[in-house]
């Protein structure tokens, strides 16, 4: 199987009826965001469109992609715009379905805490909420905002960036001073209506140079 996007809709040519490209990236970390709007309204989101880019210093991104079904920005963006900060809060197996409840389009203006029936837990550097029935949370900050063009839909795609500045872990994740991410049993996004969940892994050294000379290191 081969074809080249064109504007779009190359995978049609393909036979495929809906672009299979979110579940060729796969599986996605979701970053569960939550954001205070300027109105002092609570918003949270699902975004799977999100990853840590770097962690000297700690960096994640996630992008939002369209518009809100009002029309504008979706209302994550329209926060970290307006306040410059946010909370990803990790998706565990037993957190999904609140996580799903999460991203109805809801009206502007509605706290997605509430739809999803989740307790809100104050962050202690910024002022976006935490879920407190999450395992980890990182509070971030806005670095920056970077818009990317779309094809087919309105709205545009912003990548936003934002340094953590502060992490909080449950302490039963924490075994022997490393944390145990397998006991959280994070949920991952695949393509279509997909999920998977991290529930084992195994380890492996990075080589040194030149290969096979026996010695291994830890260091990431
Ligand atoms: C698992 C999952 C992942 C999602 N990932 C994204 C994403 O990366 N970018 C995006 O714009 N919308 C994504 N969505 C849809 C948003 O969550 C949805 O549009 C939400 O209503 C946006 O809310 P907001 O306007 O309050 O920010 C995702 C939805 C789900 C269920």
């Amino acid at each position: 199987m081969f074809y080249e996007i064109g504007d779009g809709s190359g995978h049609k040519t393909a036979g495929f009826k809906h672009s299979p490209f979110n579940a060729l990236v796969a599986p996605r970390p979701i970053g569960w965001i939550s954001t205070l709007g300027a109105d002092g309204i609570a918003n949270l989101s699902p975004y799977s469109f999100f990853n840590a880019v770097s962690s000297h210093p700690p960096i994640v991104m996630f992008c939002a992609n369209g518009q809100h079904m009002e029309g504008g920005e979706k209302d994550s963006l329209k926060n970290v715009r307006d306040t410059g900060e946010f909370v990803c809060n990790l998706c565990t197996e037993e957190l999904a379905q609140q996580m799903s409840d999460s991203s109805t389009h809801a009206p502007r203006g509605v706290d997605e805490f509430e739809v999803a029936g989740l307790t809100k837990a104050q962050s202690r550097v910024v002022k976006a909420p935490r879920v407190a029935e999450s395992p980890v949370h990182l509070e971030c900050q806005v670095m920056q905002i970077v818009e990317l063009p779309t094809v087919g839909r309105g709205g545009s795609n912003n990548i936003v960036i934002g340094k953590v500045v502060a992490v909080h872990i449950r302490d039963d994740l924490i075994v022997d001073g490393r944390v145990d991410i397998a006991r959280a049993r994070p949920v991952g996004r695949l393509g279509y209506f997909d999920y998977c969940v991290v529930s084992e892994t195994f380890e492996m050294l990075r080589p040194t140079w030149p290969l096979n000379a026996g010695t291994k290191t830890a260091a990431g």
